[in-house]
This record gives structure tokens, C-alpha cells and sequence, in this order.
């Protein structure tokens, strides 16, 4: 037991409990008076430090405790933060930002914050992000830039982040991407880019020290896989494509991925897939964990499907939807289920 448990079981309290709430009362208008609760937000002191919670606040929360270890500034009409904003807490590790209407951020931002461990911006309206805004964000570990506006991202912007593990990027209008984006992202685990505009991707993407584990590309307007997008990812689990316009997936363009649980081709325009292109994925290697999903797309099911049907056979067991996956040609058999017609072969 630690002494701050005992120190805080009600039994300890009894003989002194008028002394200790006169005690409480004068602290708490003591500690009032030296630093006011900023308007509209909640403060809870704990062992590790103070979490401030400020929701609809009509300005930035000045001054917050120099203990504060976690701060929500939340849905506020804000469109910029003071370059000072986090000068009085230099022990954050999470900033919560969401849901305000944030336009940029001032490049020092964070610079008075090194121990960040989580930055949330979800739902602003950011079109881009300083130079070096990271630069002393050494162990940002999770950084959600979800549903703002940003059209076109720069390789710099990322620079310093060498402990981020989770990259949200979706719902914003990204075209394209930048050669060399996550190259200094050597921890990276989850990419999220879903939700975009993506017609392509760079070819080299994925290169470089990453270890993926999770890679959304679902909601994009892709309509080509690149026979070494994936390749240099061999750790990769789940892989979402859904919601694109795929037509054409390179043959190799699951090799190597020993590991992959997960794959969602779902509502893609996908009418045959190259034979071959299953071969490291599901039985007879091993199972995919978590399945797959190919349905709501147009199959032509003649005989260059024969590679998929003889592969969905053998992991049907695996297979998502399968009431939404049916020939869409030739004309004998448009409507039918691809795994009829595959059982059938
Ligand atoms: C304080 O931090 C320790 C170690 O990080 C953690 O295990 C504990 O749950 C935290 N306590 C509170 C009240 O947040
Ligand atoms: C934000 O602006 C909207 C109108 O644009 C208003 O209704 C709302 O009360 C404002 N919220 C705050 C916290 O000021
Ligand atoms: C299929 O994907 C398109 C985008 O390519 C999207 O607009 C549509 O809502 C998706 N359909 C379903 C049923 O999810
Ligand atoms: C399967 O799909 C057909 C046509 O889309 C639909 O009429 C039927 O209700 C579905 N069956 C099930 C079990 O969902």
C-alpha cells in the first residue's frame, strides 16, 4: 500500500475531520487565489499531476496548473491557439484539441511541451501545419489530424517525430502524397490516409524503416495497386481498400505479407484479379485471422476467375459478405454468388 492510499482511507480522516475540512476549505480558496480555475473548465488534481477540462471555452484556458499533465480544449470556436498556450505546462503529455475551429498553429506550439505523448486536432480546419512543428516532439507516440482540410501534406512538416506509433490522416482532401512522407516515421504502426481524394500513391510510400501494422486506404478514389506499394511491410495485418475504384491489382501485390489478417476489397470495380495474386495469403498457408472481403464489385466469372474460385473454396470459412459478392457478368450468370459458381467449378 502506498502512503498516499493510506493517507486517503476515510478511517485516518475521523478524529481530525473538522480540522482537515477547515484545512481543505482554506486550501481550496488558497489555491483559488493563486491560480483561478480558468472559465468553463474542470480541473482533477491526482498523484501524477492535473487533467483540465475545458469544453466550449470562449478563449484558450490562461493560466492552467504547471502540474497539468492532460488538457482537453474542446468544442470552441477558437480558429488560433496563442504561441504560449502550453508555456505554463511543460509536464503535458495529451492535448486534446478536437472539435474547435482551428485555422493554423503557431510553428512553437509545442515546444514547451517535450514529454507529449498524444496530440488530438480531430475536426478543425486546418489547410496546413508549420515547419517543424514536431521538431521537439521526440516522443509523440499518437497524432489524429482527422477530418480537417488539409489538400497536400510536406514530408518537413512530419520531421522529429521518431516515436510516433499512430498516424490519422483521414477525412481530409489529400490528392496526393509527397515522395519521402514517413521516411523519418520509424515507429510507425497505423497510417490511416482513409477518406481522401488519393488517386494514386507514390510508388515508394511504404519504403523505409517502417513496421505497419494497420494501413487505411479505404474511401480514396485509387484505382490501381503497384506491384511494390506493400512489399517493403511485411508486418502488415490489416489492410483496408474498400470504397475505391480499383480495377486492376498487380500480381505481386500481396507477397510477402506472411502476416496479413485482414484485407477489405469491398466496392471496388474489380472484374478479375491476376492469377496468382492470393498465393501467400489465407489456406493453404495459414488463416487469415480476421477474414476478407470482396464483395460489391463487378466479377466477370468466367475462367480467369479460376484462381479465385479455387482459392475462396478454400477459405470461404473466412469470408465476409458473402451474399454481396456475385457475378456481375457474363450474362448466364449475372446475380449468381461467386462462391456457387466457384463451388460449382
Ligand atoms: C499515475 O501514473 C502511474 C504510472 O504511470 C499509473 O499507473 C497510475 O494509474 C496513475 N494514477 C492516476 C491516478 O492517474
Ligand atoms: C460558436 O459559434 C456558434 C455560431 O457560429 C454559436 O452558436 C456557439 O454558441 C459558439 N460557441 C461558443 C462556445 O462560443
Ligand atoms: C462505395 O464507394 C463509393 C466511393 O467509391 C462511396 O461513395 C459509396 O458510398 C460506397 N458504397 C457503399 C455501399 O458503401
Ligand atoms: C441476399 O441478397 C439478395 C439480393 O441482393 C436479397 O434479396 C436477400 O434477402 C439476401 N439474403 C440474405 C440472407 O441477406
Amino acid at each position: 500500500m502506498s502512503p498516499w492510499s493510506r493517507q486517503q482511507s476515510p478511517g485516518s480522516l475521523g478524529p481530525h475531520l473538522p480540522r482537515t475540512l477547515f484545512l481543505l476549505v482554506l486550501f481550496v480558496a488558497f489555491a483559488q487565489g493563486v491560480i483561478p480555475s480558468p472559465k468553463g473548465c474542470l480541473i482533477l488534481h491526482s498523484v501524477n499531476g492535473s487533467s483540465v477540462s475545458c469544453l466550449s471555452p470562449s478563449k484558450f484556458p490562461s493560466p492552467i496548473p504547471a502540474d497539468t499533465i492532460h488538457l482537453v480544449v474542446e468544442f470552441s470556436n477558437l480558429t488560433k491557439l496563442p504561441i504560449a498556450a502550453l508555456r505554463g505546462a511543460p509536464r503535458l503529455q495529451e492535448l486534446h484539441l478536437s472539435s474547435n475551429r482551428l485555422e493554423a498553429l503557431p510553428a512553437e506550439l509545442l515546444q514547451p511541451v517535450p514529454r507529449l505523448l498524444v496530440l488530438d486536432l480531430t475536426r478543425n480546419a486546418l489547410s496546413s501545419l508549420p515547419c517543424c512543428l514536431f521538431r521537439a516532439a521526440a516522443v509523440l507516440h499518437t497524432l489524429v489530424l482527422k477530418q480537417n482540410q488539409l489538400q497536400a501534406l510536406q514530408a518537413s512538416w512530419l520531421r522529429g517525430l521518431k516515436a510516433l506509433a499512430y498516424l490519422d490522416l483521414s477525412g481530409n482532401r489529400l490528392r496526393t502524397l509527397p515522395p519521402g512522407l514517413l521516411a523519418s516515421l520509424t515507429s510507425l504502426h497505423t497510417l490511416d490516409l482513409g477518406d481522401n481524394q488519393l488517386e494514386t500513391l507514390p510508388p515508394d510510400l511504404l519504403q523505409g524503416p517502417l513496421s505497419l501494422e494497420r494501413l487505411h486506404l479505404e474511401g480514396n478514389q485509387l484505382r490501381a495497386l503497384g506491384e511494390d506499394l506493400l512489399a517493403p511491410q511485411p508486418a502488415l495485418r490489416y489492410l483496408f481498400l474498400q470504397d475505391n475504384q480499383l480495377a486492376a491489382v498487380a500480381v505481386g501485390t500481396f507477397r510477402g505479407l506472411k502476416w496479413l489478417d485482414m484485407v477489405d476489397l469491398s466496392n471496388n470495380s474489380l472484374t478479375s484479379v491476376p492469377t496468382g495474386l492470393w498465393v501467400s495469403l489465407g489456406r493453404p498457408v495459414r488463416d487469415m485471422e480476421d477474414g476478407f472481403d470482396i464483395s460489391r464489385n463487378p466479377w466477370v466469372c468466367d475462367q480467369n476467375l479460376g484462381d479465385l474460385f479455387r482459392w475462396l473454396v478454400a477459405n470461404k470459412h473466412k469470408m465476409f459478405s458473402k451474399n454481396d459478392t456475385r457475378c456481375a457478368g457474363p450474362e448466364a450468370l449475372e446475380g449468381h454468388l461467386l462462391l456457387e459458381v466457384a463451388g460449382s467449378q
